[in-house]
């Protein structure tokens, strides 16, 4: 809705005047769209993935001092930016063209791979340079709490942030020093007449970096001035005001609560529009930041009063100003600090988190626990009667009853508790995240009471995530009053009392279940009560402690061949700086053509229904409003499914019936993104016959519900071998389902051409969308052409889904005629582009006496979806994957391609292998068990030696698992490790450490992809394009391709460019997926390559061109000479291209636990890989960390939960969905790749490596498996299902209440 009147505010140094800006465009959409500034992102629109953050530069209301902080963009009212300074990414390059020195870093530190997050990265370490120019590395560490990256695995990105650190590494201020030594001159060289590509000390004008670079000099922001609009439609229906101060504030909401209008929201931080997203419309909007009253702060002998607008951050501030004060400022101070992350700290106010509470009951608010444990009253004014009082938050007086109509919030009184010298005050909070940081509370709770002469007295016990009415343990607080602290008896009493009150209850499915909660809740009573204790068992001190993450480091251990550089060299990607400027341009990104529609789609809400009506009355009087466009609208010569025969049809738009909730029922088509989604949300679609949708595959495999038989894998006589064992080991094994988490999301645009068209699309397999497209229009293939750049991570989501994602734009633009534009929210990327396969196996194994495999015999189920997308469970895959790195004489696989109400899968990085190898692991974990051994050995014991034959009937010559296994093993001191792990869990009965060893051994397969590839040298330069059917998804392949072409060609890397990728310049083309993209361009660009230098020595000696001829001259020459400057080269699995090889890898996983809580931290991890002669050690060890951390939230944090009534994914956001965060890397993390070796089934000897380091993450699962396993210490087997989240392991603990002494 447009509102009359107009704002202003500077980006980049820039002044922008906006008039009738629209209510609801956020500051990001304004950036990207009308400011044309597409270097900073979005995904998610929640303040959860930080690709949207930017510096804001404003006065403080309260101080009228300027204040610089970072902030997520999408959650920033464009109307509430008025009068503030504005710095993107763009705005750090200096004029003239040179990078910021944190995008420099960045480049440099290799810290980027796809790039999407990079900019959130970068203004994030911008603002907090200018707010601290001299942070330590811990500080560092903490700020990128809001910021995700599903890449790289975070420790790049560290050690770039880390190098501006007071106290950093001197390790890194090397690298720093040596990046401004290596600085090359872009420059052509006035002696050489040619490019130089040497350090000369004349790339930097000034010769130096200061360390800070100011944004450009600017305008300080504007005085804040009073705002009123209305909406140009019905002048009264919306009105969106700023007042200045309390006064106007007051007289303003009197007069609209007179004028009937009580509907009113208060716009502060405007950051819980992130948590609950469907509150609204309001009749009034009050933008109240600039009211100077709300940031009063007055701090009296028992009071320390905070104004209403007071952000997060800035609590923090104060309690920390206070902390000398009373004993809770630093108890509250440690845990604001866990609430949300930074950029939503910077703006969030304390109110704005109290006011959710008030309106969502259920919400674990963290500052409403605080406040209601230590007896915080909030001030409300009330603008009608104009009186004002103070409410708690607990008993009478309620803030939580009060009816806020005309009312506004002021204030809330902390109050100020000091200890005396007989009385012992003592405070303490926790809170359990689903991971390291940015995440609500699965439970959290603060405590307090004064011990005086060891007798209890007015303890305050507050609680979240217990249920919507639970406050305080009233019943406990009083059963503890008089009583005396170091008894025995009053603990368990307490403890009694405590679990008949604390009953919580689940209003979602999404909820970790009333079991964990109230044990968690018991186990943080107990680490309070002990901290209260004057003396206390030895083995329970450590109890009371959280989880601590200590400021990382890490070392990566690689060789490089200088006879081979750049080949084998390990340097940055080279679009890493473009990356991190905001200069790289994803498909988004674009300009719009003047016509473009802009495409979304209203998903089913049921998955198993029948569509009775799709009511398009109140969507279509809507603003921006073109069409919508249903199954029934398709005209006849429009095939509605998303796949050509033989492939079983999967429908574009459902028809008449849903197959999954998610799927895409109307596509809507408006004059912008923000209309389409909110005519979409306007579409109401009714349904009938609504069935039951089956999305547990347990549920389904009972059900029988299957698609076609899989073949059966058999070697040896597993009957026999399993009859004759002494050892008979049987079980079921389940692996979750796991989403991609790309960054950037599903994003496509077609552009209608004279004879077809054009599909600009972010997509890992072109090939497939192209006949699909093609197919659906009934066109020939040659009419639909693709062209794709870079991808912002692809992970597997953007092969087989983008078929949908080709489809939406191509069909609409079909009809329209006009180019359309699709961007995928994130959770339509989340509901309907499909998942990792979620796997259930029933084993049966016979062992030996020594604990060697004899028979190994499975049944998988996979959970395939509603449409086959690509079978799970097939031979071929089995066969690969299922040994992992064991030997075992007979094996008897079968397998069931599952059918659920969910869409079909869509592989993600390292499909069935990470399943497989993960039930391997599971498989020998059990064994280990039942024959009384440790799993190390077990483990180590039943690798495959050289000689052997491999489950895909590969002999296996110079195998190197055991050799790998056995140094890591060593190298990583684990003998000496395992004893001190012994040691420590001995003395501490609630803090446990494990070791967790996983090898893997994973066959990479060359025979299922091809791949195109193409050199062409310009004549008139000299320069070279390659283009090949790769898409650069952010593993570095176009670096690569670069690395051979300059090798063999021998030139300088600066002469070469790698084009976008296109289905004219290489069709048929495989997709960029299976780890061996990068390998078999590289043969293709290596082979393109050999034949050009081959025509061209050819030529070089016909003219008998003296040695000493430049490149550009040479290549000239020929071109006169008539020599052909374009090859040509067609990677396919012929016998004479590399086939199968095996990739080996080990790793070593310590994990300390809290058994009360479940949460672990991550200390250690050692792996060794075998990367062969990685071509850019840098960019694959990159791989290597990215691909372990997807791994860890695979196996620990990522829960995909379904709304069990009608299948619809529940965890369908950053709120709910938990990839890692960065503080859950290892605090020590070392990588080693195997020693060069030549290996003749690759090109240029280079392994795989995007995908199997991931299954080294289990290590993590078996690490927390050994700490349960020494709390339960009952020598009983038992399963973890995965995730092995916080919740599930603490359950697996078993803790009872009476484990809890004193
Ligand atoms: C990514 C993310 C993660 C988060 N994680 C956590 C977490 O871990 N723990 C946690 O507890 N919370 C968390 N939150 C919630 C966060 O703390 C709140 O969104 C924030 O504090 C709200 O403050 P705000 O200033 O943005 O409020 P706004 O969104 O601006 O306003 C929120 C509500 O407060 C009302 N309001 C504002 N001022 C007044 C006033 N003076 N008088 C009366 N009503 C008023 C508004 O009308 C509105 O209803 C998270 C939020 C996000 C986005
Ligand atoms: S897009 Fe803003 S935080 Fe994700
Ligand atoms: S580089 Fe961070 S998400 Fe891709």
């Amino acid at each position: 809705m447009s509102l009359s009147g107009s704002i202003q505010f500077h980006v980049n140094g820039k002044e922008y005047v906006v008039n009738n800006a629209q209510l609801g465009v956020s500051l990001n959409s304004w950036l990207r769209t009308s400011g044309r500034l597409t270097g900073t992102k979005v995904l998610c629109r929640e303040g959860g993935c930080g690709a949207c953050v930017v510096m804001v530069t404003k006065n403080h209301p309260g101080t009228s001092l300027t204040k610089t902080f970072s902030a997520n963009s999408c959650l920033l009212p464009l109307l509430s930016v008025d009068g503030c300074r504005i710095t993107t990414t763009e705005g750090l390059i200096e004029d003239g063209g040179t990078y910021n020195v944190i995008q420099e870093r960045v480049a440099h530190f290799n810290a980027t791979q796809c790039g999407y997050c990079t900019p959130g990265f970068v203004m994030t370490m911008h603002s907090l340079l200018q707010r601290n120019p001299n942070p330590t590395q811990a500080e560092i560490e903490e700020e990128f709490d809001g910021n995700l990256c599903r890449c790289t695995g975070y420790r790049p990105i560290f050690d770039a942030m880390k190098s501006f650190a007071s106290d950093a590494d001197p390790k890194l201020k090397k690298i720093c020093q040596d990046i401004e030594d290596l600085k090359i001159c872009r420059k052509v060289c006035e002696d050489k007449n040619d490019h130089c590509y040497k350090s000369c000390g004349r790339y930097e004008a000034d010769g130096s970096h200061p360390l800070v670079r100011r944004p450009k000099q600017d305008a300080p922001p504007s005085p804040p001035k009073p705002l009123m609009f209305r909406s140009q439609i019905d002048d009264d229906a919306v009105v969106w005001i700023r007042p200045l101060t309390l006064t106007e504030l007051t007289h303003r909401v009197k007069a609209f609560v007179m004028d009937g209008k009580t509907n009113i929201r208060y716009v502060v931080g405007n950051t819980s529009t992130g948590v609950y997203k469907k509150e609204g419309k309001f009749d009034v909007y009050i933008d109240s930041k600039e009211v100077k009253e709300f940031y009063a702060a007055t701090d009296s002998d028992n009071t320390l009063t905070v104004g209403a607008n007071v952000s997060l951050n800035d609590l923090i501030e104060s309690c920390q100003t206070h902390s000398e004060d009373s004993e809770i400022f630093p108890v509250m101070a440690k845990h604001i600090k866990k609430v949300a992350n930074t950029p939503v700290r910077n703006v969030a106010s304390w109110t704005g988190n109290i006011m959710i509470k008030k309106l969502h009951p259920e919400f674990p608010s963290d500052i409403f626990t605080l406040f209601a444990a230590f007896n915080v009253k909030i001030v409300v004014y009330d603008c009608v009667t104009e009186e004002q009082a103070d409410y708690s938050l607990t008993g009478d007086n309620n803030f939580m009853d009060l009816d806020l109509t005309g009312k506004v919030i002021l204030a809330c009184k902390i109050p100020k508790v000091t200890p005396s010298k007989d009385r012992k005050f003592k405070a303490l909070s926790y809170k359990i995240m689903p991971r390291s940081q940015n995440s609500y509370a699965y439970v959290n709770a603060a405590f307090s009471a004064s011990v005086t002469n060891g007798v209890i007295h007015n303890a305050s016990i507050s609680m979240g995530g217990i249920n919507k009415d639970f406050v305080r343990a009233t019943n406990t607080e009083k059963y503890l009053e008089g009583k005396n602290v170091n008894l025995e008896l009053t603990l368990s009493g307490a403890l009694e009392v405590l679990n008949d009150e604390v009953i919580p209850v689940s209003y979602s499915a999404v909820e970790t279940s009333p079991e964990y909660r109230k044990s968690a809740a018991l186990g943080l009573f107990y680490k309070f009560y002990l901290y209260l204790c004057d003396t206390l068992p030895a083995n329970a001190v450590s109890a009371i402690e959280t989880l601590e993450r200590p400021v990382t480091s890490s070392t990566r251990t690689y060789d490089s061949d200088a006879s081979m550089f750049p080949v084998t060299e390990p340097i940055p990607k080279l679009s890493a700086i473009k990356q991190a400027s905001g200069e790289a341009k994803f498909i988004s990104d674009f300009s719009n053509h003047t016509d473009e529609l802009f495409a979304t789609y209203v998903m089913a809400e049921y998955g198993n229904a029948d569509i009775e009506d799709i009511d398009l009355s109140r969507a279509e009087k809507m603003p921006g409003f073109h069409s919508v466009i249903t199954a029934a609208d398709l005209p006849p010569e429009i095939r509605n499914t998303l796949t050509r025969p033989p492939m079983q049809p999967q429908p574009i738009l459902a028809d008449g019936h849903t197959n999954f909730a998610g799927e895409p029922v109307a596509i809507v088509l408006a004059d912008s993104e923000l209309h389409a989604s909110e005519i979409a949300k306007a579409v109401v679609v009714t349904y009938k016959n609504i069935r039951h949708a089956v999305c547990d595959l347990a549920e389904a495999i009972d059900r029988e519900m299957f698609y076609e038989e899989g073949d059966d894998l058999e070697r040896g006589d597993t009957e026999k071998a399993y009859h004759d064992a002494k050892f008979k080991v049987t079980g079921r094994a389940k692996i979750g389902a796991q989403y991609h988490f790309y960054m950037e999301p599903q994003v496509s645009k077609a552009i209608p051409t004279e004879d077809g068209f054009e599909l600009k699309m972010a997509t890992q397999w072109q090939y497939m969308v192209q006949q699909n497209c093609a197919y659906i229009l009934g066109y020939d293939v040659n009419r639909v052409n693709l062209r794709t750049g870079r991808v912002g991570g692809a992970y597997g989501g953007k092969g087989t889904a983008s078929w949908l994602s080709g489809a939406i734009p191509i069909v609409s633009s079909y009809i329209t005629g006009r180019p359309v534009r699709f961007t995928a929210t994130l959770e339509q990327c989340m509901e309907t582009f499909g998942r990792r396969s979620e796997y259930i196996m029933d084993y049966k194994i016979g062992v030996d006496s020594d604990g060697l495999l004899q028979s190994i015999e499975v049944d998988y189920y996979a959970n395939c979806g509603r449409f086959l997308t690509q079978a799970e469970y097939w031979k071929g895959a089995i066969a690969r994957f299922s040994d992992s790195g064991y030997f075992c004489p007979n094996w008897k696989l079968s397998g069931k391609n599952v059918r659920t109400n969910m869409p079909g899968t869509a592989a993600c990085r390292g499909p069935q292998a990470t399943q497989s190898s993960m039930f391997m692991e599971m498989v020998l974990e059990h064994v280990a068990k039942v024959v009384k051994q440790d799993p190390m050995v077990i483990k180590q014991k039943n690798l495959y030696k050289s000689g052997q034959v491999d489950l895909s009937g590969a002999t296996l010559t110079n195998f190197k698992l055991r050799d790998i296994s056995q140094t890591l093993l060593t190298n990583a001191g684990a003998a000496a490790r395992q004893k001190e792990v012994d040691t420590f869990n001995k003395e501490n009965k609630f803090k446990k450490k494990g070791l967790g060893f996983a090898p893997i051994k994973v066959v990479i397969a060359w025979d299922s992809f091809c791949f195109g590839s193409q050199v062409s040298i310009f004549a008139s330069d000299g320069t070279v394009i390659l283009t090949t059917g790769a898409v650069d998804v952010g593993q570095g392949v176009s670096t690569k391709l670069i690395q051979v072409a300059a090798h063999i060609l021998g030139i300088p890397m600066d002469l070469i460019r790698v084009s976008e990728t296109t289905n004219i310049m290489a069709p048929n083309s495989g997709p960029s997926a299976g780890s061996i993209t990068s390998e078999m361009c590289a043969k293709g660009v290596l082979e393109c390559c050999k034949m050009m230098k081959t025509r061209i020595d050819a030529a070089t000696e016909k003219l008998q061109l003296s040695s000493d001829i430049s490149w550009k001259e040479k290549v000239e020459k020929c071109f006169y000479e008539g020599v052909d400057l374009t090859a040509h080269y067609w990677v396919y699995p012929t016998e004479s291209v590399a086939k199968r090889y095996s990739v080996c890898g080990a790793a070593l996983s310590e994990v300390e636990m809290d058994i009360l809580t479940g949460e672990y931290a991550l200390k250690r991890v050692d792996m060794i890989y075998d990367c062969g002669k990685s071509v850019n050690p840098e960019i694959d060890v990159g791989q290597a960390e990215g691909a372990f951390m997807f791994g860890v939230g695979y196996y620990t944090t990522e829960k995909l939960i379904f709304n069990p009534e009608n299948g619809q994914l529940l965890t369908h956001n950053t709120w709910e969905y938990k990839p890692p965060a960065s503080k859950d890397i290892p605090t020590e993390w070392n990588i080693t790749f195997l020693k060069n070796e030549e290996e003749e089934n690759t090109s240029l000897s280079s392994k795989a490596v995007g995908e199997p380091p991931l299954l080294l993450s289990s290590s993590v699962v078996f690490a927390i498996k050994r700490c349960v396993e020494s709390f339960r210490n009952d020598g009983t087997y038992f399963a973890i299902d995965m995730p092995a989240s916080v919740d599930n392991v603490q359950q697996l603990c078993k803790v009872k209440i009476s484990d809890y002494k004193i």
